[in-house]
């Protein structure tokens, strides 16, 4: 299928959003390179440039061929975009006085064309510092901000738009209207795109693919391998589709048995489940640091998969492997220029790029969103109870039970408890590791706003938490020296599986995006150990906000998680990302 619309990626995720919005309007998208060959994209019938955290005015930032503009296609520049097209046709762009990021009003001074719909104030999201001084000639302003006095620009004649705000975030209201107006009004787009219609074209791909060989999967029991293998037993048929689900010792409480129930769900042929606990925790023996825990688990497990793909027979057959690689872990696997920004995937290993080379991968949902997965799977009768579920990290409960090399003590300041247990932050796009402050106060959407305030007085902390009970006084509270344990996985699989069964009978699961659940090595001399509560509000990962839950969930879930033996505190972590991450680690 030829995409109607391309989406020009400058840096991050930020394309992947506009694409998604795009394709959510009906309109088939593709992301590609900013610096694409402009001829290749002649017969597309718009053009998105997206935003990015570089400068224009940088050295190395991502570019454009100037020949895009004078292809006849229409151009929608959004935030560096904008910057980059206006910089590109001759206007100025440079450093603002000051940054406007978040909500601000727009001032419209044309509310046709681009902005048609729009009110003469209209609320918008911006993220920026740089902004557009002089626009490009030819050019003309449609909106103003109070910061930004270069908001929108356009040239109608060569079909040239530019917007400094985020029209593809749910903050800026009339967003979509800014997107149906480019799509329809001004590019001629015609609805091409359902992704419950491409089961069929998917099957006919995995058919051809596979060319009469099995398939070998490696089940994670997340939502994008599951309907993947659910796919290819649909296209192939269930005796020639293996599974493989690795145990790793770091899973949830139950999930062995989920997954397995899952696969049996769904008539899948053979589902071998290969214990690796020992192996994993093995290697994490007396390991304390984040990111070496995360090393050695992402090495463990390409060791593994190794070992098993040297087995080399599958359902006494030749095989390939099959993989749940959507569409933005395609683009960024890919090899592109700003590798620097990304993480090596699971799903690239090397003995994965050898059977890429040999052409012996398939992945059907490697064209598709995350939304549009699910879509294709409740096409298949996937269970709710599947397609539903919240993210949770490759590297498991790992990363949620939190180590300490050495003994200490809570410290008093004026705004609460200094912990000394240091969990990872992001402030102006650079990790943090530090302690964290915890607060006597129960968390209330007051005291979550409070949070940020509290982090930007102090840079010895970038997480607030509060305290919702424990079984002795917080003054008393010590770190103790401890690592990965079976006994402290243990404890926080229980309490993760109370959280779990609480919050989903009360409806409260339903309503977070996710609900992490921490162990610390926080306690006292016979409860070594506290649990720290994370649900979070978010639509990609990228950024989130703390949230409050009922008075009488918490209470309920703080009495059932101190009876856990050897859990010492309940604390609540009321910190958004950014200053915080979502995991603490
Ligand atoms: P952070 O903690 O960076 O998390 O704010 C953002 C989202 O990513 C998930 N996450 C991971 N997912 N492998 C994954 O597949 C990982 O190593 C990993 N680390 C974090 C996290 O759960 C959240 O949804």
């Amino acid at each position: 299928m030829t995409p109607q619309i391309t989406v020009l990626d400058t840096g991050g995720q930020y394309c992947h959003l506009i694409a998604r919005r795009v394709r959510e309007l009906g309109i088939y998208a593709d992301v590609q390179q900013s610096d694409v060959p402009a001829a290749t994209l002649a017969d597309r019938r718009g053009i998105i440039i997206s935003g990015g955290p570089a400068s224009v005015y940088a050295p190395d930032s991502p570019t454009t061929e100037k020949e895009l503009y004078a292809l006849g296609v229409p151009v929608l520049g959004i935030c560096y975009g904008l910057q980059l097209m206006a910089d590109s046709l001759g206007g100025e762009v440079a450093l603002g006085d000051k940054g406007e990021y978040g909500k601000a009003t727009l001032h419209v001074d044309d509310a046709s064309g681009l902005l048609a719909g729009f009110d003469a104030d209209e609320p918008v999201w911006m993220s920026h510092r740089d902004q557009v001084r002089t626009p490009p000639p030819g050019f003309r302003r449609t909106a103003t901000t109070a910061t930004c006095p270069v908001s929108a620009i356009e040239d109608g004649e060569r079909k040239l738009y530019g917007v400094q705000f985020h029209p593809e975030v749910v903050h800026t209201l009339r967003g979509r209207r800014l997107l149906e107006n480019f799509l329809f009004g001004i590019c001629g787009c015609v609805k091409d795109w359902d992704p419950q219609q491409q089961l069929p074209e998917i099957e006919r791909q995995v058919q051809a693919i596979a060319a009469g060989r099995n398939v070998l999967f490696f089940a994670s029991g997340g939502v994008d391998s599951t309907v993947a293998s659910a796919l290819c037993v649909r296209a192939l048929g269930a005796e020639r589709v293996h599974a493989v689900y690795v145990d790793t010792g770091l899973m949830r409480e139950g999930e062995t048995e989920f997954v397995e129930k899952t696969f049996e769900g769904f008539g899948h042929g053979v589902f071998e489940v290969v214990d690796a606990r020992a192996e994993f925790l093995g290697q994490l023996a007396g390991v304390t640091e984040p990111e070496r825990k995360r090393h050695i688990i992402g090495e463990e497990f390409v060791r593994v998969q190794e070992r098993i793909l040297e087995r080399g027979r599958f359902l006494d057959g030749e095989w390939i492997l099959g993989q749940g690689t959507i569409y933005p872990d395609t683009i960024e696997s890919g090899g592109t220029k700003k590798a620097d920004l990304i993480k090596t995937h699971h799903n690239r290993v090397a003995g994965i790029q050898r059977l890429m080379e040999a052409n012996r991968i398939v992945e059907p949902l490697r064209d598709l969103y995350k939304d549009e997965v699910r879509v294709l799977g409740r096409t298949m009768q996937l269970p709710d109870e599947l397609l539903d579920r919240h993210p949770f990290p490759g590297p498991g409960l790992a990363i949620r039970c939190l180590c300490s090399d050495a003994a200490a003590a809570v410290e008093a300041t004026p705004e609460g408890w200094v912990v000394p247990v240091r969990s990872v932050g992001v402030q102006g796009d650079s990790r943090t590791y530090r302690p964290v402050l915890a607060v006597e106060e129960l968390p209330t959407e007051e005291v979550i706003d409070r949070a940020t305030h509290l982090i930007n007085q102090r840079s010895d902390v970038n997480r607030v938490i509060a305290r919702c009970g424990g079984h002795s006084p917080f003054s008393e509270a010590q770190v103790r020296p401890s690592a990965i344990t079976e006994e402290r996985l243990d404890r926080l699989r229980r309490a993760d599986a109370i959280v779990r069964e609480m919050s989903e009978q009360s409806g409260f699961e339903q309503q977070v995006w996710q609900f992490p659940v921490v162990l610390i090595p926080l306690g006292d001399a016979a409860r070594p150990d506290s649990v720290v509560l994370r649900p979070i509000y978010s639509v990609d990962g990228m950024t989130a906000s703390a949230v409050a839950m009922p008075d009488g969930l918490r209470e309920a879930l703080v009495a059932r998680l101190l009876e856990i033996p050897g859990v010492a505190h309940v604390l609540y972590d009321i910190t958004h990302k950014p200053p915080a991450t979502i995991e603490w680690e």
